[in-house]
């Protein structure tokens, strides 16, 4: 291979990550805990936000002195805005890498979903990406560089029975985060939408094998989602992965 930087393997993506701050939202269970949890490891400062104050101490706890918990509603633009300047003091500046990962989803037709749940869907899993992206992403184009990461879902392209109030979220999520990537473009930052099909966390309760939804054996692992995001943000500076959609093999 001539000329060209050689990617990281997967065990030096630590090199990559060591000492970088990270904001991970949705990070205290399933797979934005997962992601956290890979950053961690990898020596990156994680931020880790979302609502329960308590699963959160407790799972920034588990993983170290760099894990930071920041409890913050992510679907209040002042919560996310108070959140960020306390991430801006920890990391002594922007961070280097947002993970809008938090989501919330209630399968059920649209005659069946209150104006209020489709509200709160769409500020849980639209708004909240363009907060994120507001408190970060003046900084990061002053300085060069930084990666916005989206997690959509198959449900961002596809629509399903069902899926009144999360869909319309997700499509919005993806088409923000097209956007993003086009204004920031040839800026140094970076922005990827990772698209998971059915992954076995907690956000389905008990639905998962009932009706039109797989088994949990039949879905992805939260660790394989964060291997896609480590993926995306280990690449070489000059690659911007545009987006990633998984499904199980
Ligand atoms: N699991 C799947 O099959 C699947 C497939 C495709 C895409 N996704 C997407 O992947 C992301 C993570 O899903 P998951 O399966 O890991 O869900 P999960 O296990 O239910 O975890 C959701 C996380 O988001 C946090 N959260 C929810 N509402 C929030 C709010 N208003 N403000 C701040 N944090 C909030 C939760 O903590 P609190 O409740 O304490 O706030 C929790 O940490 C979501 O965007 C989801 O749409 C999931």
């Amino acid at each position: 291979m001539a000329g060209g930087s050689t990617p990281p393997a997967p065990e030096h993506a630590g090199a990559v990550l060591a000492g970088r701050g990270v904001v991970v939202t949705g990070a205290s269970r399933g797979i934005g805990l997962a992601i956290a949890r890979a950053l961690a490891a990898r020596g990156a400062r994680v931020a880790m936000l979302a609502r329960g104050a308590d699963a959160l101490a407790q799972r920034a706890a588990e993983l170290g002195a760099a894990a930071l918990p920041i409890p913050c509603d992510v679907a209040d633009p002042a919560a996310v805005g108070r959140a960020m300047q306390v991430v801006t003091l920890a990391f002594a500046g922007a961070p280097d890498i947002v993970v809008n990962n938090a989501g919330i989803f209630h399968p059920r037709p649209v005659t069946d979903i209150t104006p209020e749940e489709f509200a709160t869907a769409i500020a849980v899993n639209l708004n909240a990406g363009f907060y994120l992206a507001h408190a970060v992403v003046g900084a990061m184009r002053a300085r060069g560089r930084g990666h916005i990461v989206t997690v959509g879902s198959v449900a961002d392209r596809v629509a399903f029975p069902g899926n009144g109030s999360y869909s319309p979220g997700k499509f919005g999520a993806r088409a923000l985060h097209d956007v993003i990537r086009e204004e920031l473009r040839g800026t140094g930052v970076r922005a990827t939408l990772v698209s998971p099909g059915p992954t076995d966390t907690g956000i389905w309760g008990d639905l998962a094998g009932t009706g039109r939804f797989p088994p949990r054996d039949a879905m992805l692992a939260a660790d394989a989602v964060a291997d896609a995001v480590l993926y995306a943000i280990t690449r070489p500076a000059a690659v911007n992965i545009d987006e990633l959609r998984l499904s199980s093999a």
